[in-house]
């Protein structure tokens, strides 16, 4: 296993150009499944959950390319409709196939995706919502078993939760489903508009409105299409709370900063002092920020995928903040890290309370789920002293090897084996 050694009261200076969205690959990386046809895909980020799809999607027969950041995949000849437990359990993207095998081949075969770190993730507005559409789904050995009797269907499906990959893999179903579907309550995240403009580059009919509400005209067929990426938010987000807790002169390029404003306008709100660009945000030192009170909730509400970076910070404010999850049910495993390294922050229930002002100080913690581990990389940087950061293959499940990354721009960061 991987640790990382990372030395506090880090210097961070110069820029950093965010890559390809993690949220936004994989789906769109599924999406080739609905086609014979080839799909180009650029600005793909090198992580292990990339190249889990990839392997997952080639374990199907597609035939995948890779050169650098692009990705070309073609699936005119799938074979086996089974994703095995091994590679399913580690990457909860995997379900996504479901949507797609169910439209293009009548039926489908996937291992649950177990529980993690976070909660334990269930798939009923997955299935519920491609019942609408025509499917059965039966469950044998850990296994969900889908099946179409004829085909697919269009029809009105308003989700209970948007939940962002059931709106997925509905939104990928209902593309080449006979007839009109319409989704009520989808998820309203930037990478749902970013698979819907994939799509539609393919011959999808697509109308992702701007209130939860998308349509779909079903076609017969998808055609060859070629992608770019769009940026990722939430490695953007990180990088400017790490700016932020680390009070340097710093910018964060290539992004859509629009998707980003829950985040700028609540730092803002604190006190931080930032320039928003269209594609960037400048980061300038500032007097210590003050504590707030904030909950997560779906997009364009504060992402919960910036939850536990965001409480790195708190500790660091004047004063006192709290944070409600109303996401994930188990989404605080970073806190109990936290206060090793120096934090003061109590958990009640879906609430943290985090003290302000506190000094960090270097210390040997534990990864879990992805944000957490980032979570303690932000803290270990503001730290006294060096910190050890243990079973980082969570951290590189979403950020590129983040010792050169964010090593290169000051920070003394080692990676060494244990
Ligand atoms: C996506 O997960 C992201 N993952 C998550 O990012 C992100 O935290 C989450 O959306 C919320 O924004 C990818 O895009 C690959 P949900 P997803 O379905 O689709 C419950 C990261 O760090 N739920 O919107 O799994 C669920 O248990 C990851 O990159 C059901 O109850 O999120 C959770 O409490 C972590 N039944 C809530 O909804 C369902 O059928 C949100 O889940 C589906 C979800």
């Amino acid at each position: 296993m991987d640790r990382l050694i990372i030395k506090g009261k880090a210097d961070l200076k110069g820029s950093i150009k965010i890559k390809g969205s993690k949220n936004s690959a994989l789906p769109i990386m599924v999406s080739a499944l609905l086609t014979r046809s080839p799909l180009k895909l650029k600005n793909l980020p090198k992580l292990d959950d990339i190249d889990n799809m990839s392997k997952l999607l080639r374990s199907y027969g597609a035939n995948i390319k890779s050169k650098q950041d692009n990705l070309e995949i073609k699936c005119n000849n799938i074979t086996n409709r089974d994703a095995d437990y091994d590679i399913v359990r580690k990457m909860r993207a995997s379900i996504l196939i479901l949507g797609p095998l169910l439209a293009r081949f009548g039926k489908a075969r996937i291992s649950l995706p177990g529980g993690c770190a976070i909660g334990t993730r269930p798939i009923d507005i997955h299935l519920e919502g491609l019942k609408k559409l025509g499917a059965n789904f039966s469950f044998e050995n850990g296994y969900v078993v889908g099946a179409v009797e004829d085909e697919l269907i269009g029809k009105h499906i308003t989700l209970p939760f948007p939940s962002v990959g059931a709106t997925e893999n509905i939104l990928m179903a209902a593309s080449i489903a006979k007839g009109k579907t319409i989704i009520e309550n989808a998820a309203r995240e930037p990478e749902i508009n970013d698979l819907a403009f994939a799509l539609n580059k393919m011959g999808a009919k697509i109308n992702v409105k701007n209130n939860g509400i998308i349509k779909i005209d079903g076609v017969n067929s998808l055609t060859q299409a070629t992608h770019k990426i769009m940026s990722d938010r939430i490695v953007a987000g990180t990088f400017v709370i790490a700016a932020v807790m680390l009070n340097k002169k710093f910018e964060v390029k290539e992004i859509i900063s629009s998707n980003l404003e829950a985040l700028t306008s609540l730092l803002i709100k604190m006190g931080a002092k930032l320039k928003v660009k269209k594609t960037s945000i400048q980061i300038m030192p500032s007097k210590k920020l003050n504590g707030i009170k904030i909950q997560t909730a779906p997009y364009p509400g504060f992402p919960t995928d910036l939850q536990a970076q965001i409480m790195a910070l708190m500790s660091l404010a004047n004063g006192n903040s709290q944070i409600k999850e109303n996401i994930f049910e188990n989404r605080f495993m970073h806190v109990p890290e936290l206060n090793r390294l120096g934090a003061n922050i109590k958990v009640k229930k879906d609430i943290a309370f985090i003290s302000g002002n506190r000094h960090l100080k270097g210390a040997q913690v534990m990864a879990s789920d992805l944000r957490a581990s980032v979570s303690l990389v932000l803290a270990a940087l503001c730290a006294e002293g060096e910190s050890v950061i243990n079973r980082v293959y969570h951290l590189d499940r979403g950020y590129e090897k983040i010792e050169h990354t964010l090593g290169s721009l000051g920070p003394s960061i080692k990676r060494e084996k244990y």
